[in-house]
């Protein structure tokens, strides 16, 4: 089964799809079968960074059964090993994916034979996005050092906890910890997840046991983008640091990639970075992170779907 490695950001512009197409050019230089899939849906544009100018089927097709099977949506790009499934035709409507079609479009994901997926997320804490992150445990977070792109990331973080948590739960109990974390706590700080955590090892432990031996078995990973010589070398630390103590998970900083101005030319020139601009910094940060990662990531499992 192939590995597969969600990407997320809170926010747009923190350079996931950078990232997803930069590790998916690494691995498959290195003679790994590698599929990228664009489910930033309605705002998709990882082909260009991959130079596929004008994908001639994708995502929405198979969603849409004009196309029978998601193998049928693959598209070669112009680097050997390196493959695209796109979704620049996909409609807005494509945006609020049915759970079914979510759990169809995993199960059909799960089934491609690639040594790596690297899925290309959109931004913010859409169900689609939170789903289609929780579908393997080597998921991958990513944000700038600006204040702003970290509160989106730990958003996010907090919504696939949250999520997460809901798995658990019968519609019953649900209800129910919802009225304990109303007694404990009030209306104001329901949605805070380091107070709801204890009311659920109070109230809850068997579910506590379950969530937290879950929760262990992931192995997410934190890459700061955009990084500037002044910013704070200690940040990525510091943000999971900040994480497990507030949700409580384990999120490991897996590392930099430094600001570049060659980022922009290369996306501008329609090529990719690391070919055009292989001996900068980005490009060195880019390898670093594409070995720490293969090696980090241990056997894959997916969720639940299958
Ligand atoms: N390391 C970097 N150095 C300089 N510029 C960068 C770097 N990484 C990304 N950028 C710039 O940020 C822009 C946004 O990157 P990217 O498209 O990967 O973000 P994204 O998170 O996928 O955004 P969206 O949510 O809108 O899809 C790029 O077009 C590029 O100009
Ligand atoms: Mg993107």
């Amino acid at each position: 089964m192939a590995h597969i490695w969600p990407i997320g950001g809170g926010k747009g512009g923190s350079g996931k799809s950078f990232l997803a197409s930069s590790l998916g050019r690494l691995l498959a230089k290195s003679g790994k079968q590698t599929l990228l899939i664009d489910l930033d849906l309605g705002a998709a544009n990882l082909h260009t960074m991959v130079d596929v100018p004008y994908p001639e089927k994708c995502f929405s097709d198979f969603v849409t059964k004009k196309i029978p099977n998601l193998e049928n949506a693959i598209l070669e790009t112009p680097f050997p090993n390196l493959f695209l499934i796109s979704g620049a035709h996909d409609s807005l409507d494509i945006a609020n994916l049915p759970y079914e079609q979510k759990i169809k479009t995993l199960q059909a994901i799960g089934k491609l034979k690639y040594d790596y997926i690297i899925l290309d997320l959109g931004a913010g804490t859409a169900f689609n996005t939170i789903d289609f992150f929780l579908a393997s445990h080597n998921g991958i977070f990513i944000t700038t050092p600006e204040p702003t792109s970290i509160e989106n990331v730990y958003r996010l973080m907090r919504a696939i906890y949250l999520r997460r948590i809901r798995h658990f739960f019968s519609a019953n109990d649900f209800k129910a910890l919802g009225r304990k974390v109303k007694e404990h706590l009030g209306d104001d700080s329901r949605h805070q997840p380091e107070n709801i955590v204890p009311i659920i090892k109070k109230e809850f432990p068997e579910k506590y046991a379950l969530i937290k031996k879950d929760f262990n078995a992931f192995c997410f990973k934190l890459v700061l983008n955009q990084v500037r010589k002044q910013d704070n070398a200690a940040l990525g630390e510091q943000i999971c640091k900040f994480i497990k103590k507030h949700l409580g998970i384990n999120v490991d900083f897996a590392g930099n990639i430094s600001y570049d101005e060659h980022v922009h030319d290369a996306i501008c020139q329609r090529v990719c970075f690391l070919d055009r601009y292989p001996h900068t910094r980005a490009a060195n940060d880019l390898r670093v992170l594409n070995r720490t990662m293969s090696n980090a990531f241990g056997e894959q499992m997916m969720l639940n779907y299958l």
